[in-house]
């Protein structure tokens, strides 16, 4: 697969993995075993770039990671995450923690979970209204000089708090969501990473799995299935969203290509310092999703995909209210 830089030289494979789904948000979850051959695989398949979280799970998604990737630990880059407090709900509801021995505290965590003694690129996942970026920012940045980190990255951050953290301690990336299916970076925060020299990670960039034309009104997911919660998957949002699926749809027919593949590759072709990290536990899926790296889509794709993207209003919020106010502080 080709390489993509992030920020000021973090080189990664064009599509990353989300690591997520094996052990946090789409359950059932497969065995650790299969899990980990798969990752092998993935590596096998020129996938350099692996996305993890305190929280998934949570702590199982980097014991697995890091078990999985340690036979190939200098070839890959791994990135996790810090900053939810960690409790019996849905991830965000127990609040945010980004006080500085909080974050040094889950660094050492996630350095033995992970079975590494560096993290190349540790995000805080959420802002933490009640701690001052600069110290959050100047934190990560100690961390960075003792060796344990190598690259920060923010996640969900507004375009100002990204300004006034990139100024203590350089962002390496940004990681939010963004798709065919959400496309407000494009207001604010993409202009600024652009700005800024920035490399944006998009997370959900299938639309957590809607955009690939597998899920319509008719789907149930299992108990404890994140979208359960989600106002855009609702019986009725699925329905009415479906337009989406059916524009996305008709542009992979045009390319001889899949839906997913139409909606990775028109996130890559937004900007060449844009690698997003589709979630899947299938081979299969994992070898559909790297196709997209190699699809190239026209100017007048890109101008076609658009104009048909913005006759569309989708239906319901992305998130639940009381987790969508923690996004874009
Ligand atoms: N920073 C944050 O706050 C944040 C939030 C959410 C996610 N993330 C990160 O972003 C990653 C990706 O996001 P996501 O998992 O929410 O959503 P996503 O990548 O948009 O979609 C994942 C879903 O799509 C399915 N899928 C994947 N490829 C497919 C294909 N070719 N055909 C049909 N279905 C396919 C997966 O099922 P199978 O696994 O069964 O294939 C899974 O249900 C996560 O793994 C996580 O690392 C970060």
């Amino acid at each position: 697969m080709q390489k993509r830089k992030l920020g000021n030289g973090l080189e990664v494979s064009a599509l990353g993995l989300g690591c997520m789904g094996m052990t946090h948000s789409f359950p059932p979850f497969p065995e650790k075993k299969d899990m980990i051959e798969f990752l092998h695989k993935a590596v096998d398949h020129g996938v350099t770039f692996f996305d993890t979280a305190e929280v998934y799970g949570p702590y199982t998604n980097e014991e697995l990671v890091g078990e999985g990737l340690a036979p190939f630990r200098k070839d890959v880059v791994i990135a996790t995450k810090f900053g939810f407090v960690i409790g019996n709900t849905l991830p965000g509801l127990s609040g945010v923690d980004s006080r500085p021995q909080h974050i040094r505290e889950v660094c050492e965590a996630s350095l033995k979970r992970l079975k590494t003694d560096y993290i190349d690129l540790l995000y805080q996942h959420r802002v933490d209204p009640a701690v001052p970026i600069e110290d959050v920012a100047g934190t990560v940045k100690d961390l960075i000089k003792e060796g344990k980190v190598r690259h920060f990255g923010m996640s969900e951050a507004s375009a100002q708090t990204i300004r006034r953290a990139h100024a203590v301690q350089p962002v390496t990336a940004v990681q939010s969501e963004y798709s065919l299916f959400w496309r407000k970076p494009e207001e604010d925060i993409l202009p600024t990473l652009e700005e800024l020299g920035i490399g944006f990670v998009p997370f959900s960039p299938l639309g957590r799995g809607f955009l690939t034309g597998k899920i319509d009104d008719k789907t149930k997911f299992e108990n404890g299935d994140f979208r359960n919660v989600l106002p855009r998957f609702t019986e009725e949002a699925r329905k009415a969203n479906q337009v989406v699926v059916d524009m996305v749809t008709r542009f992979a027919e045009k390319k001889h290509a899949t839906p997913a593949q139409i909606a990775l590759a028109w996130l890559l072709a937004q900007k060449p310092w844009i690698v997003p990290i589709p979630g899947t536990r299938k081979l299969e899926r994992l070898e559909e999703n790297i196709g997209a790296a190699a699809l190239e889509l026209t100017a007048d794709d890109l101008r076609e995909i658009r104009e048909a993207s913005e006759q569309i209003k989708v239906l319901g919020g992305r998130y639940p209210e009381a987790m969508e106010k923690m996004t874009n502080l």
